[in-house]
């Protein structure tokens, strides 16, 4: 790098370039989304095709496999997300919203892991990271601290202390002086990751890369670091609860319907052993608009309260559907099934549904929740306090099966709920939960409404 750098302009949505910047891309049409790039041998873009230190091919079988496991991060909750750990050769991304605890995780798991740890922060100077670091028990003589924005200077001290790990704390504000673009800028964030991601590969070498989220909820730079990591790990949470949620949206070395559980507290991010029991904590029983589900995330049920309220809507204005938790578009299409096959009149009332105690949460099986709990209010009759559900609601009315129902039915049991609706051909409990649990089983939105007490006839609505 250094001799003559030449720029271009590329697109950051269609790729397309172009020698000078504009507002509008020629080819795709979209409005700001040109970025300054380097060309040429030099150009880090070029990278990830042309490895220096990787040699030609080889048959699948002699392909080695020892380097792609995962080693342990030494935090269960980590480790289960990221199905084993870190890869070593591999880059993640973490990314979430300023505030939620992205450097503490990365701290602690400089804390936990083994080997050495080069922890590059391009926010907080040293001292800041150290205070924090000894509350945390990261006073390891393996854990490296630089304090540093300037990419070049970073590679220099990967070069210096020769680490298994490097976190970079943020991309946004790590710059490489060789690309013109201001530093934070799309041009700059992949320039660097790109360049990032080549030492990786090459010196075989974990790297983790925080990223902020954007108020959208998008990474800064649209998408654009989301194709050159191996894992993007999401961490997200309301900043009001100390409930911290953790997932693969991307991962090439596992599956990414895992969730990790944290709470933030003095000492950092623990691991929560019991979500159920935390998600239910708050639960007041008897009262209409609470509906309880055992949800699925990846492999582990966890029992969680849906709330709903409903209001007259405004007349002559589109009824509002207003979702916090759970998915919008989910919720929309549900109220027009309760309408029309559960014959509940939604359509002249604003609906407010949320999940309780912060959680997000987007998985067929809470449909029936969704719909009972909205029920539930609009009737204003509450759902009975041992009462559970789940399942998937269709156009039709029809309630459909969905996977794990014998696990979600034992959380819910464990829980000390004695009756759970289910979709009709869900498989028998578990034999240990003999006579603990009754399960009322269902084919249709209505029938459901009638297993849990409410119909439109039961409770005087009138009928659409
Ligand atoms: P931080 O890791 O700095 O967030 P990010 O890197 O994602 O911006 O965490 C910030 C919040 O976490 C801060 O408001 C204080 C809180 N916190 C605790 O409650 N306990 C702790 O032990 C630590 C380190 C932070
Ligand atoms: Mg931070």
């Amino acid at each position: 790098m250094g001799s003559k750098v030449k720029t271009t302009f590329a697109c950051t949505e269609c790729g397309a370039q172009s020698p000078k910047w504009a507002g509008r891309c020629n080819e795709c049409g979209d409005w700001n989304t040109l970025v300054e790039e380097l060309v040429g041998g030099s150009d880090p873009a070029d990278a990830p095709l042309a490895p220096s230190k990787r040699s030609g091919p080889v048959r699948i079988g002699d392909v080695s496999t020892s380097s792609a496991r995962p080693v342990s991060t030494g935090i269960d909750e980590l480790d289960t997300v990221l199905g084993g750990g870190l890869v070593a050769g591999s880059v993640t991304l973490l990314g979430g919203e300023p505030g939620i605890g992205k450097s503490t995780l990365l701290l602690q798991l400089a804390a936990a892991r083994t080997g050495t740890t080069l922890y590059v922060s391009a926010e907080e100077s040293a001292q800041q990271v150290r205070i924090r670091g000894e509350r945390l028990g990261a006073m390891r003589p393996d854990l490296w601290l630089h304090a540093e924005t300037s990419l070049p200077h970073v590679i220099r001290a990967i070069d210096e202390t020769e680490p298994e790990l490097v976190i970079i704390d943020s991309i946004q504000t790590i710059a490489d002086p060789e690309l013109s673009s201001a530093p934070g800028s799309v041009g700059q964030v992949r320039g660097c990751a790109h360049r990032l991601v080549t030492e990786a590969k090459d010196r075989n070498i974990a790297v983790v890369l925080v990223g902020h989220v954007t108020k959208e909820g998008s990474l800064a730079g649209p998408r654009v670091l989301e194709h050159v990591v191996d894992t993007v790990l999401q961490f997200e949470g309301d900043r009001h609860h100390a409930l911290r949620l953790l997932r693969a949206v991307k991962h090439r070395f596992g599956p990414t319907n895992e969730l990790g559980l944290f709470e933030m507290v003095g000492e950092g991010l623990v691991a929560v052993p019991d979500p159920s029991t935390m998600f239910l904590a708050d639960r007041r029983t008897g009262v209409a608009g609470s509906a309880v589900v055992p949800t699925m995330e990846g492999k582990r049920p966890i029992v969680v309260e849906l709330q709903a309220l409903t209001t007259d809507s405004v007349p002559n204005v589109p009824s509002r559907r207003s979702a916090q938790g759970i998915d919008g578009g989910r919720l929309s299409m549900l109220m027009a099934v309760l309408g029309r096959r559960g014959r509940l009149p939604v359509g002249e009332q604003d609906v407010y549904a949320s999940a309780a105690g912060g959680a997000r949460l987007n998985e067929p099986g809470l449909d029936l929740g969704i719909c009972l709990s909205v029920a539930s209010a609009m009737c204003d009759t509450p759902l009975p306090a041992d009462l559970a559900m789940f399942g998937e609601v269709g156009l039709g009315g029809e309630v459909r099966q969905v996977s794990h129902a014998q696990r979600r039915v034992t959380e819910a049991a464990r829980l000390g709920f004695r009756r759970v609706v289910v979709p009709a051909k869900s498989p028998d409990p578990a034999d240990e939960l003999d006579g603990q649990v009754t399960l009322l089983r269902v084919n249709t939105l209505v029938e459901a409404l009638r297993a849990a007490g409410l119909d439109a006839s039961a409770s005087g609505l009138r009928a659409v």
